[in-house]
C-alpha cells in the first residue's frame, strides 16, 4: 500500500500570510500543496494565477499540485509550468481535446492530471487514464471551499479506483472537496489515496498543525 498523501488548498489559507501558511504546512508533514485556479467563467469564483504559484515555488519545495478550474486551461499550461507547477489539473469538461492537452502538459516535463465534477460520469475519463498520473474526483461543485461534501460520489470514486486497477496505472487517486476527519474513512475504502483539504487544514480551531494531524489519525486503520 502506498502512503496517503496530504495536500492542504491555499483557497482556505490567510493570503496575507501565504508565506507562514505553507511554511507550518509544510512543518506539519503535509505532502504536496494545491493551487485553485479559478476564472469566473467555468465556475463562479476568481481566485488566483500563475502568479500565485511562483510566490508558492519561491517558499517550499513540495510540489504545487495546480488544479486548473479555467475554460480553455489549454491557453495557459506553459504559464503555469514556468511558474513552477509540479502537477497540471484539468476539467475533462473544459477539454473537448482532452488526450491532447494531457499530452501537452506531459510534454511539458510535469505530471498532467484530469478531474471531474461530481454530475460527470467515469467513463467520459477512461479513455485517457492510460496518460494520466493523477485522477482528482471532485467530492463537491467547484467553485468555493468549505462545503459540504457529498457521499454520493463515492460510488464513481470506488469505480475509478477499479478503472484505474484493471489497467495497472499508478496513477494517484484524489479527492477534492470536504475531506475532513469523519469523510476520510469512506473516501479511503472507495480507493482515495490522495486528500486535498483545504478547511480542515487551514480553518482547524487549533490551527494547522492540528488539522493535517487530525487527518493523519483518521487515516490510521480502526481496530
Ligand atoms: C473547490 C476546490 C477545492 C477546495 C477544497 O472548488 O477545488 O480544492 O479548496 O476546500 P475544502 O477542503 O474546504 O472543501
Ligand atoms: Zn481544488
Amino acid at each position: 500500500m502506498r502512503p496517503f498523501l496530504i495536500a492542504p488548498s491555499i483557497l482556505a489559507a490567510d493570503l496575507s500570510r501565504l508565506s507562514d501558511e505553507i511554511a507550518s504546512c509544510e512543518a506539519a508533514g503535509a505532502d504536496w500543496i494545491h493551487v485553485d485556479v479559478m476564472d469566473g467563467h467555468f465556475v463562479p469564483n476568481l481566485t488566483m494565477g500563475p502568479i500565485i504559484v511562483e510566490a508558492c515555488r519561491r517558499v517550499t519545495k513540495l510540489p504545487l499540485d495546480v488544479h486548473l478550474m479555467v475554460e480553455k486551461p489549454e491557453r495557459l499550461l506553459e504559464a503555469f509550468v514556468q511558474a513552477g507547477a509540479s502537477h497540471l489539473i484539468v476539467h475533462v469538461e473544459t477539454c473537448p481535446h482532452l488526450h491532447r492537452t494531457l499530452q501537452h502538459i506531459k510534454s511539458l516535463g510535469i505530471k498532467a492530471g484530469v478531474t471531474l465534477n461530481p454530475g460527470t460520469p467515469a467513463s467520459l475519463i477512461q479513455p485517457v487514464l492510460y496518460l494520466a498520473d493523477s485522477v482528482l474526483v471532485m467530492t463537491v461543485n467547484p467553485g468555493f471551499g468549505g462545503q459540504e461534501f457529498i457521499p454520493e460520489v463515492l460510488p464513481k470514486l470506488a469505480q475509478i479506483r477499479k478503472m484505474l486497477d484493471e489497467i495497472g496505472s499508478s496513477a494517484r487517486l484524489e479527492v477534492d472537496g470536504g475531506a475532513a476527519e469523519d469523510t476520510l474513512p469512506g473516501l479511503i475504502a472507495a480507493g482515495a489515496d490522495t486528500f486535498v483539504a483545504g478547511t480542515a487544514v487551514f480553518k482547524h480551531p487549533k490551527g494547522i498543525k492540528a488539522g493535517i494531524t487530525a487527518l493523519r489519525s483518521a487515516m490510521l486503520p480502526r481496530s
